[in-house]
């Protein structure tokens, strides 16, 4: 089996730090979004990735370059995003062989084994991963039959006739191709994976529901990112391989090597990346901060700050995306508890 990761996208909802950053390049407890999808299906036994690419392309090869994987991994330029559908036609030569489907920035705590081995085992045309939401209108939905088979799949529905949303994970036979060579575009001009799928329906063709249990995230928004954030780091276990003087840490905190916590408070689960150095500060849960940051007499809880940001005396910031090589410093007074998503090289006083 192959894997088709999608990484291109303009990633509209998550401006400004997408006017610099690929979005699945956005860290999640230290990793980029990315990294988890391709961790997934190596895991689920592919034995060659195929990654597509959107805008900022050179970005995304840099970052997946920057590590060793162990499949060989091809990068596939789609250009503007015509969809969803429109990147298997792009990747039509690479897709040779049955292949997984995973949205880039999509995290699913249990990985898709199981999912991989069900679509093994069934012996269908295509399976779709299903899982119940509060807010199906946000996504494709699955009307279903009384015995849990597909009966449609509609993108986004104004009126949603379930609560079972499409997760951006789906197994497919090539004829896959065909379907989406076969619809049209959508209101949104996309050719939609859910229309290619929904023709399967029709045509005839088997296409199974594998439902996932634990918890899943599709990291198109900054709340997004902040629950996925806090739920990775909900599972991380203590290690600390930097510098602690005249500090107290509490619970579950990752110190990465070369990191320098000086007369501070850390309480976890949070992370401090490589090489970055907090002074008279207190870290909060759910923080995870980057490589080289520098981050003094200041609070921060439940945040994201990125690789070489610095954070001098800025109060307390809480709920907050911070961009790579940001600098926020004490200026004007402002109401305690600033919440800031704030784009890559900005420089904000405050
Ligand atoms: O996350 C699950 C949802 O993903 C499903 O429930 C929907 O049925 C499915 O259409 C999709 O909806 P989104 O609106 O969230 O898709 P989005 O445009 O955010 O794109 C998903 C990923 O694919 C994202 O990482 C960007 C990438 N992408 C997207 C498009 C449209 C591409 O690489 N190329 C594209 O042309």
């Amino acid at each position: 089996m192959k894997a088709l990761i999608l990484s291109g996208g303009s990633g509209t909802r998550l401006r400004p730090l997408t006017y610099s950053q690929q979005k699945q390049l956005i860290p999640v407890a230290n990793k980029p979004v990315l990294f988890y999808a391709i961790e997934d299906v190596i895991e689920a036994g592919v034995d060659e990735i195929g990654i597509i690419l959107g805008p900022n392309k050179d970005q995304v090869i840099d970052t997946v370059k920057s590590k060793a994987w162990d499949v060989p991994i091809e990068f596939i330029y789609q250009g503007e995003p015509k969809g969803l559908a429109h990147t298997i036609i792009v990747a039509e030569k690479f897709l040779d062989d049955d292949f997984v489907m995973y949205l880039g920035d999509n995290i699913l705590r249990d990985g898709i084994v199981r999912h991989e081995k069900r679509f093994s085992s069934m012996k269908s045309d295509a399976s779709v991963l299903l899982t119940k939401v509060d807010d199906p209108q946000r996504f494709g939905v699955a009307d279903l039959n009384q015995d849990g088979s597909i009966r449609r799949l509609v993108e986004k529905p104004k009126v949603p006739p379930s609560n079972y949303a499409l997760v951006g994970v789906y197994f497919f036979k090539p004829m896959i191709i065909d379907a989406c060579k076969s619809i049209k575009p959508s209101w949104r001009d996309e050719l939609e994976i859910t229309d290619a799928i929904q023709w399967l329906i029709e045509h005839g063709y088997k296409v199974d529901a594998s439902f996932v249990d634990g918890w899943w995230k599709d990291t198109g928004k900054p709340e997004d990112i902040f629950e996925a954030n806090r739920l990775i780091l909900d599972d991380i276990l203590t290690r600390n391989d930097g510098l602690i003087e005249g500090s107290r840490i509490m619970g579950r905190v990752i110190i990465e090597e070369n990191a320098k916590i000086d007369r501070s408070v850390i309480k976890g689960p949070c992370i401090i990346g490589e090489g970055s150095i907090i002074s008279d500060t207190y870290i909060g849960p759910y923080t995870s901060v980057g490589i080289g940051c520098q981050i003094c007499g200041t609070e921060v809880e439940d945040s994201i700050i990125m690789d070489e940001s610095r954070i001098i005396n800025a109060g307390k910031i809480v709920e907050s995306l911070i961009g790579r090589n940001v600098k926020i410093q004490e200026g004007v007074a402002l109401p305690k508890g600033h919440r800031l998503i704030v784009g890559d090289n900005s420089d904000i006083s405050l």
